[in-house]
């Protein structure tokens, strides 16, 4: 059973039906690594791809399988793939696609672990990673050549919230024959659906939002049937064997089912505090979509439906302020990953982008003060005087 209807109706009745479940309301979950045959032949003939159905749990399993509709339904694609994390999706995508020679041109901001598995890891292999500041689309026309194979970014772009046009990006890359593969961990589908924009591919870190409640790590990856197909029997069954077990399935299928309310909170809450710290005479610059001051609030507004509720920031008093501000939170917690119930902070150049040399940093855009928050669901009040009481006081001037 497919499904019509809105977004939040997809993400919670999308592709099952109880009836043919005994009645279970809620889908099964099958623990299983392996499927019987009724016969050798429709074993032979699963093999040889001449029969439909399950063999084994790292090529495909029933309960991912109904996670891998939900999020391709949400995302505008016509297949999705479940994978053991968002790196597991992200490189068992390019193993697929790519071979010695080609090129990759990739924003100047990645997450940490895409940049060291770009840098580090594909290049040892012979492809080359062109970095391009893709804020300036003029950037990525002079750039792309006979040789890019993939254009890849994240936007908002992890840490600094840099924004890429998806639209524009990816009819340059495709006027160059090279496919677009759009990281939209941050912004989710309820946001921004880059395959509607034009984008190939999408990949996810599913650990964030759309699982949202910290308990599990899970990737994603949507995009046509074709192309799915290759990354499940290429990527992920022999190149990475990074597939989702079915437990972290249902888990993100249940997260699914309250995206849409918990985006709307997370961004309306967001809103409150990027106003509330830029107006704060102990905070330096803040950068976040849905704010006044947000450079590139023309591609903010294209392609995304809210802002999100991510937001860099630097106090006052560079590493050392934002250190002494970040060990007063009480509430907030110190952590990496983002997209939870609890508000997290991070410090990127010491923690999730320590993967970056100095140099490397200073070159991206990733400043050595700059903090990362993400804006949880607790009360935003008290988000706002956790802040408060952690910031600096404004200093008091004795009156005349
Ligand atoms: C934007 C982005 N992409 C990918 C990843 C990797 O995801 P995972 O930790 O699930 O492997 C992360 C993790 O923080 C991320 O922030």
């Amino acid at each position: 059973m497919k499904t019509s209807g809105g977004f939040a109706t997809r993400a919670i009745h999308h592709a099952y039906d109880p009836q043919e479940n005994e009645g279970a309301l809620t889908p099964p979950l099958h623990l299983t690594s392996t499927f019987t045959f009724e016969t050798a032949e429709a074993g032979g003939e699963m093999f040889a791809g001449e029969r439909q159905g399950h063999i084994y749990s790292r090529i495909s399993n029933p309960t991912c399988d109904l996670l891998e509709q939900r999020i391709a339904t949400l995302e505008g694609a016509e297949a999705g793939l479940a994978l053991s994390s968002g790196m597991g999706a992200i490189t068992a995508v390019l193993w697929t696609l790519l071979s010695p020679g080609d090129e990759v041109i990739v924003d100047k901001t990645l997450y940490g672990c895409t940049f060291a598995y770009m840098r580090h890891g594909l290049a040892k292999w012979g492809v080359t990673i062109t970095h391009v500041d893709m804020t300036d689309m003029e950037n990525l026309r002079a750039a792309v050549s006979e040789k890019t194979r993939v254009v890849y970014f994240e936007t908002p772009a992890n840490p600094n919230m840099r924004l890429v046009d998806i639209a524009a990006a990816s009819e340059i890359a495709h006027a160059a024959g090279a496919q677009v593969v759009v990281d939209n961990t941050y912004a989710t589908p309820y946001l921004t659906r880059p395959i509607e924009l034009g984008a190939d591919i999408v990949v996810h870190s599913a650990t964030k939002y759309l699982g949202g409640h910290g308990d599990v790590v899970a990737g994603l990856v949507v995009g046509t049937a074709e192309q799915i197909g290759e990354i499940r029997l290429v990527g992920m069954k022999d190149m990475t064997g990074a597939v989702m077990a079915p437990f972290n399935a249902m888990l993100i299928l249940r997260g699914l089912k309250t995206l849409a309310l918990r985006m709307d909170r997370h961004c309306a809450s967001a809103v409150t505090v990027a106003d509330y710290l830029a107006a704060h005479p102990a905070v330096k610059s803040v950068s976040f979509p849905g704010h006044d001051s947000f450079a590139q609030a023309d591609v903010a507004k294209r392609q995304m439906a809210q802002p999100g509720a991510m937001i860099a920031f630097e106090v006052e008093g560079g590493l050392q302020g934002g250190i002494a501000f970040m060990n007063g939170l009480q509430m907030i917690q110190r952590a990496v990953s983002l997209g939870d119930a609890e508000t997290l902070i991070q410090h990127p150049a010491s923690m999730t982008h320590s993967t970056y040399t100095p140099e490397e940093r200073a070159e991206h855009g990733i400043s050595d003060g700059l903090i990362r928050l993400s804006v949880g669901l607790e009360d935003v009040a008290d988000i706002l005087a956790d802040l408060e009481q952690a910031l600096p006081a404004p200093v008091q001037h004795a009156a005349e």
